[in-house]
């Protein structure tokens, strides 16, 4: 009789930088040539099942019930070899994974996708009689930066700050969490611009092309230093003014230096702009609303618990904006069901 495959299926959130992740120090090995600063959101949700199976000739991958493109797989595939050369196994897998995101919205999924892929893989493989590789928060972190660099942040919930490191190796590149009193407190109102269509710049290739050619881009990798500090000083105070207006500040610097690359990358659609303008007026009429965007024309405004239902509503009334959602801090990747333990007479898998 063929033994079912059994598989580990673990969760994880997407987070939304405060302080931006934009360029590589090293693009084989994902270093970021700068540190970030992010928020894990508990509404943005991607949960992962691994299994792997001798029976198998090649990886699979299901992306929200649709077989993945090659480009998908090949890029899932390189992930998963870290994890069976990590085990010392052979088996391909099959993995199913599945966005709860607010609509097919073209917000950044590859987070919280290899996140829960680290998480899911890792404990999948040690379930498939691989060597142990119970990895801790940090080496998951560094692992899951090995998938996508944000991804190294969705491996904590609530404030994380990720350490750009020095080390040719990456091993001091990893995320971090960090206790605010601001964690219960903050909300992200999500704004989709224009219905959620594919973007035209994946963030990989625009940071490299940014890099590359924008004479702005030094003066960005100047910048965040500075932005890091005073977002840490503002998360340690609980002052959310303050780490409001830094993440605007720098999320306007880092779409600065794509903007002045050669040709430019340009994220934003009309209605990205009147989105951003609808911040501000918020902004005067007293509310607590602070912009962010990422590499899409989509707007996310961090804002209070008291004040989301507005900010939601005024974002609602903009033409362009499409769909609007409410996020809260997120909690950290964890595996959330895994194969039974062998019993003993079935005994445990000889490798
Ligand atoms: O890790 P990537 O390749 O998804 O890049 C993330 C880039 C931004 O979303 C624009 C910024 C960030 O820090 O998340």
């Amino acid at each position: 009789m063929v033994e079912p495959v059994s598989t580990t299926t673990a969760r994880a959130c997407a987070n939304i930088a405060l302080v931006k992740y934009w360029g590589k120090r090293d693009p084989r090995l994902n270093l970021p040539a700068a540190g970030s600063l992010s928020l894990t959101l508990d509404a943005l949700v991607t949960t992962t099942e691994v299994g792997f199976d001798a029976g198998l000739a090649h990886d699979e991958l299901v992306l929200d019930g649709a077989p993945a493109t090659p480009t998908e797989l090949a890029r899932t595939t390189a992930f998963l070899d870290l994890v069976r050369a990590a085990a010392r196994l052979t088996d391909r897998a099959r993995v199913v994974s599945n966005n709860e995101f607010p609509t097919a919205s073209g917000l950044a999924s590859s987070a919280s996708g290899y996140a829960a892929l680290a998480v899911a893989a890792t404990a999948a493989a040690s379930a498939a009689g691989g060597a142990a590789v119970a990895l801790s928060p940090r080496a998951l972190s560094i692992l899951a930066r090995r998938g996508s660099g944000s991804a190294a942040r969705s491996v904590f919930g609530g404030f994380v700050r990720m350490h750009a490191g020095n080390s040719e190796d990456g091993s001091d590149a990893f995320g971090e969490p960090l206790d605010s009193p601001l964690t219960e407190r903050v909300r992200m109102v999500i704004a989709i611009v224009g219905g959620g269509a594919a973007k035209s710049h994946g963030s990989r290739d625009a940071m490299d092309h940014t890099a590359a050619t924008s004479p702005l881009y030094r003066a960005w990798i100047e910048l965040v230093p500075q932005d890091l500090a005073t977002a840490e000083a503002a998360l340690a105070a609980g002052d959310l003014e303050a780490l409001g207006a830094v993440a605007e500040a720098n999320a306007l610097a880092m779409h600065a230096s794509a903007i002045a690359a050669r040709p430019a990358v340009i994220y934003w659609q009309p209605a990205t702009l009147a989105a951003l303008a609808e911040v501000r007026a918020l902004r005067a009429a007293g509310r607590a609303a602070w912009a962010t965007m990422d590499a899409g024309p989509h707007v996310k405004v961090l804002t209070t618990a008291g004040d989301a239902a507005g900010v939601a509503a005024a974002l609602r009334a903009v033409p362009g904006v499409t769909e609007v959602s409410i996020a809260a801090a997120g909690g950290p990747a964890a595996v959330v069901s895994r194969p039974a333990p062998p019993s003993n007479k079935a005994g445990p898998r000889e490798s």
